[in-house]
């Protein structure tokens, strides 16, 4: 208690903005199993630490009687706090006020935040649960969506920029979220589309849930839209923390170096082991990079989507790093289009952000198919060898098993300005397989052969030994050394480390054209 009656206003009002739409709406918003922008602020937020703006802006709408409605702040709470210490920008869109829709002054509110994020050079996160343009304004409110997919797309690759849907999020206001670098989803709580059900009944005929169009397993799985998928918003909020340890403040920085007790000089005997003996069996690739980082630890991005190919970030030797690694668990580690385009954009990200890249090699090749190559599958492999050639962080590749045609040069190749390139003895590199090759180049030999199958093993066999194998590749330079597999962590900390001053400019240019 203050005995100074402007003291005690600011106090009160300062409540009343904390109320946001009020006792009942929030009830309403946690019988959702939602919480309140603020709760969610606070939960995401290092305790304590957020510094709230605008608190006060009230919108400027007179029609519909809308003046007599005016919540302090509107429906979004903006402002900055810190996670593990380290500054961040957020806005958290409050569903409690109009439904969290977004009004002329919650733009200029996101804007703001937007700006002061980008010109201080520090991450944003934007915490959405909206019904989208606030229907009373009309045009003005589309135009403050404009305003801010502007900044999201100034703010990439300066900033990183984080969006998590913890409600609503449908029409245009879908392309704020799409333009930033990470989608975080609540499972059950939040969807996004850019026309709901209703309107797909009417156009298509389809009838289909809020869940089953634009739910979090559905974006995770199927559009890869979202990165991940959280249990809830607990959980989400946990995950981005964690996140955020692997990112640095801006493109100017390096990535938080967090010393480790794992050693770096630590053999993995395991590896030794992990390749099966015939080559067309599978193995999963995780295993092989849980052995191979500090601690075990892997924040896995896009877990559920196109699963032939892994990425995500983990660190070696205390270093933040990128892993690009085909998974042969998932049709044999093929790269498809969704893999090219979900590899593709994680390298980019880290080539943005200083990250380095780890390319874990074991692919067949790229999909054979009508479908693929009708949807574009040239283009997609395009991306992500795009993705590579224009990428100047720290690039190291380990060839663990196949590495054929295309997909050899594609992933993180020496010709593509791979910095140390290794292979395991296990390592296959050739324009095909032993089995396509021989049946191509060998056909005739086969055909007036007495027993023409047992003629094609010795061919295969053959091939195998002379070409599938990483010493022709070695003996080009191609590839700077063959190593054990168990040598693999060691071996990567101490390149990472000769790579820590590289610099490898790429020509000046406005931007290049990245086949999209
Ligand atoms: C103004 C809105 C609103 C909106 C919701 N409210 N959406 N007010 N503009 N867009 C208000 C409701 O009137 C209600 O107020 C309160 O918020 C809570 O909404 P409910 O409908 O009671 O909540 P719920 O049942 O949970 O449904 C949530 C919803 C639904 C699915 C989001 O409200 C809805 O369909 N809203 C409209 C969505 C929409 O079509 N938006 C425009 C999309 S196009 P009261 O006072 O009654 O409690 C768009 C273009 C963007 O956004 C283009 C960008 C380029």
């Amino acid at each position: 208690m203050t005995d100074n009656p402007k003291i005690e206003k600011l106090r009160a009002l300062k409540a009343r903005t904390r109320l946001g739409g009020g006792p009942e709406r929030i009830e309403s918003q946690h019988k959702k199993g939602k919480l309140t922008a603020r709760e969610r602020i606070d939960l995401l937020l290092d305790k304590g630490s957020f510094r709230e703006t605008d608190a006060f802006v009230v919108h400027r709408t007179t029609d519909f009687d809308l003046d007599k409605q005016k919540i302090p702040g509107d429906s979004v709470v903006t402002g900055w706090g810190t996670i593990d210490g380290r500054l961040v920008y957020v806005y958290s869109q409050d569903f409690t006020v109009f439904g969290g829709s977004l009004s002329e002054v919650h733009a200029e509110k996101i804007v703001k935040i937007q700006d002061m994020a980008l010109k201080n050079g520090a991450p944003i996160i934007g915490l959405n649960d909206s019904g989208g343009a606030r229907i009373q304004e009309g045009v003005v409110s589309l135009g403050g969506y404009g305003d801010i997919f502007l900044r999201n797309t100034l703010s990439s690759g300066v900033i990183p920029q984080i969006s998590t849907i913890l409600g609503p999020c449908a029409g245009g206001a879908v392309y704020s979220p799409a333009l930033t670098d990470f989608v975080f989803m609540a499972r059950g709580t939040s969807y996004m589309f850019v026309t709901g059900p209703e309107v797909v009944k009417t156009v298509t005929r389809e009838e289909v849930s809020h869940e089953d169009l634009g739910g979090a397993s559905v974006h995770a799985e199927k559009s890869g839209v979202c990165h991940v998928a959280a249990d809830n918003e607990e959980d989400t909020f946990f995950l981005i923390r964690k996140l955020m340890g692997y990112l640095p403040q801006n493109n100017m920085e390096d990535p938080p170096f967090i010393p480790t007790n794992d050693d770096p000089l630590r053999m993995s005997e395991a590896l030794d082991t992990v390749i099966p003996d015939d080559p067309g069996k599978p193995y999963d690739v995780k295993d092989v990079i849980l052995q191979i980082v500090d601690d075990g630890q892997f924040f896995e991005i896009h877990e559920s989507y196109a699963q032939n190919i892994v990425v995500g970030f983990a660190r070696l030797g205390g270093h933040s790093i990128g892993i690009v690694a085909n998974q042969p668990a998932v049709l044999a580690g093929v790269l498809d289009i969704a893999a090219s385009e979900k590899a593709g954009r994680f390298v980019r990200f880290c080539d943005a952000f200083n990250i380095p890249v780890l390319s874990l090699v074991d692919v067949p090749g790229f999909m054979p198919g009508t479908d693929q190559e009708h949807n574009g599958i040239i283009r997609a492999g395009a991306k992500l060898l795009y993705a590579y050639c224009e990428a100047t962080v720290p690039k190291l590749t380990v060839i663990i098993r196949k590495a054929y045609g295309g997909a050899y040069i594609v992933m993180s190749s020496k010709h593509l300005r791979g910095d140390i390139n290794l292979a395991w003895p296990s390592a296959e590199i050739a324009v095909m397989g032993p089995d396509g090759a021989v049946n191509i180049i060998m056909r005739k030999e086969m055909e007036q052969a007495t027993d023409p199958q047992k003629r094609k093993n010795e061919l295969v066999a053959e091939y195998r030994e002379k070409f599938a194998n990483p010493y022709v590749a070695a003996q080009r330079g191609y590839l700077d050394d063959i190593i054990e597999p168990r040598e693999t962590r060691p071996r990567l900390i101490n390149a990472l480390e000769m790579l820590g001053n590289k610099r490898d400019p790429n020509p000046a240019k406005k931007h290049g054209n990245i086949p999209i």
